[in-house]
This record gives C-alpha cells, sequence and structure tokens, in this order.
C-alpha cells in the first residue's frame, strides 16, 4: 500500500505510524526487528546528513534490502530535505516519501519551493510532508511566537497541495531540557480546520501521556530520533567500556537490541488505538 494511503488509514483509526531515523546498518536492523516482531508498518527516515554519511544508492539500498529481509512494510522518507533538488534525488532515487523544509523561509517563498516539489513528487506518485512554523533544530532555542497558525495551515495547505503538515505546538528536535509543553488546544484547532494527516517532530523525550493525548487531537505520524541514537550510543560505549573485545560483530548487536527495546515501546504506544490504550 502507498505510504498516502496508509497514513489516511491511521488518521482514520485515530493512530500513529512511527517514523524512525536510521543512521547505519544496525540502528536499521534495530527498528526493522521491532517491525517485524509487532508486525507493524514503518517510516524509515534519511536526513540529508545521514545521506550524505552513507551516501544515496547505499542508503537506498539499504533501507529497500532491509524492509525485505525483515519482511516489513515500511517505506523511506526524506526528513527535513532543504531544497526541491535534493528532493528530486531522492525521488529518483527511489523515495516514497519527502519532506521539503521551507519553515524558516518567508511564508510565500516556503509556500513556493513546496509546491514545486509537489508537482515533482506527482511524477513519481510520492508522498510530500511539509513544514509551517517553527520547530528548533539541533542547537536552536524555542520560540512560542513560532508556533504553527491553524488559518495558516489551512491557507498553505490549499496553496501547496502536499499530503502531511508538521505543525509547530512547542516540540523540539534533540534532547529536552526541561518537560516540553504541548499547546493541545492549538492542535486541535488546526485539526479541525485541516484534513491532511498532520506531523509531530521532536518525538524524543515527550511523556507518554502527552504523546498519547497529540495522537487523540490528530497527530498521524511521529518523527523518532535522538533517542534511538542516544539509545545506541549509550549501550555500545557501556559495552565497550567493559570489554577488550575487537569483534564489532559481538559488541554492535548489543547496541542494536537497544534501539530495537525502544522502538518496540515507541511503537506500541503510538500504534494503539485510543480504545486500546
Ligand atoms: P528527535 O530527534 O527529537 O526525536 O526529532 C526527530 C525528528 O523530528 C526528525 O525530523
Amino acid at each position: 500500500m502507498k505510504i498516502k494511503q496508509r497514513l489516511y488509514q491511521f488518521k482514520a483509526e485515530g493512530r500513529a505510524i512511527l517514523a524512525a531515523n536510521f543512521y547505519n546498518f544496525e540502528t536499521l536492523s534495530g527498528i526493522l526487528q521491532a517491525a517485524h516482531e509487532l508486525n507493524e508498518p514503518v517510516m524509515l527516515q534519511l536526513s540529508e546528513s545521514s545521506i550524505r554519511y552513507l551516501g544515496l544508492h547505499v542508503a537506498t539500498s539499504l533501507a529497500r534490502a532491509g524492509l525485505e529481509q525483515y519482511e516489513v512494510e515500511g517505506w523511506l522518507h526524506l526528513d527535513h530535505g532543504s531544497s526541491p533538488e535534493m528532493a528530486e534525488a531522492c525521488l529518483k532515487a527511489g523515495f516514497d516519501s519527502v519532506m521539503i523544509d521551507g519553515s524558516e523561509k518567508p511564508f510565500g517563498e516556503n509556500i513556493r519551493i513546496t509546491r514545486k516539489v509537489v508537482q515533482m513528487a506527482a511524477l513519481y506518485g510520492a508522498n510530500v510532508e511539509a513544514e509551517l512554523g517553527f520547530i528548533p533544530k539541533l542547537g536552536q532555542e524555542s520560540d512560542n511566537d513560532g508556533f504553527t497558525s491553524p488559518q495558516q495551515a489551512f491557507d498553505f495547505i490549499s496553496a501547496t497541495g502536499i499530503d502531511a503538515l508538521a505543525v509547530a505546538i512547542g516540540t523540539a528536535h534533540g534532547f529536552y531540557k526541561e518537560e516540553p509543553k504541548l499547546d493541545l488546544e492549538r492542535l486541535s484547532s488546526i485539526a479541525a480546520i485541516t484534513s491532511i494527516p498532520l506531523v509531530l517532530h521532536g518525538g524524543s523525550g515527550i511523556p507518554d501521556k502527552m504523546l498519547r493525548e497529540a495522537i487523540k487531537r490528530g497527530i498521524t505520524k511521529v518523527n523518532l530520533a535522538t533517542d534511538s541514537k542516544n539509545a545506541f550510543m549509550k549501550e555500545l560505549k557501556n559495552v565497550l567500556y567493559n570489554t577488550d573485545e575487537i569483534d564489532l560483530r559481538k559488541t554492535f548487536p548489543r547496541a542494536t537490541d537497544a534501539v530495537k527495546n525502544l522502538i518496540i515501546n515507541k511503537m506500541q504506544l503510538v500504534s494503539m488505538t485510543q480504545l486500546e490504550f
């Protein structure tokens, strides 16, 4: 099934799909083992820096081969694409879905580049996510004035024809210094006047109940990156600290397991329907 249809299905069921970033074979494997075990679909996300690290061809092939090997229903998604050119390169490489992030550009310019990607993606039958409002990236301070306006969200969706919208409601990428405060009323207002799936960026470190409430109020895709990196590196450091083993095939699996366990928990949490929670 195409990711577009799957997102609408999840939206109708009042649950969310987990969109997990991967960085190497080990993190990919942890994510796919979790999805396989739960028999849940997953979106595999690559940021531009991960694409630079792995190489576009290797990254794409790794994800495709992984989905097949672990028998998981999944889609490959470009996370925070910074230009139509980057989105096009990923579409050509076979991505199912791309994000064009013009959120830090003026409203008109965000519309212009997003429309361009929507037109391009239509040729590939691919899904397009865009962002409106300010969701702090790593190293950026949060700013409540940057929250998504419901009316602007409506106008932006009508003007661009996107498939999914990332909203700024108080989440941020990376570690939170203190418990995040989500503007859930705003989320409800955005959900009330829009009909496409809404995306929550900055999924790491959000308390379970808060995440469920966001899903209840209209979030259909939850992005998770920092928690996976952290789980992987913490466990890897722990293993390396306690052994002189140089066979990486014996040391990495414990870190992979840490990612797997984290993803199992998050996936169970976001993919439950409201009745199951
Ligand atoms: P975190 O790194 O905070 O989990 O955010 C992930 C994300 O939103 C990727 O776009």
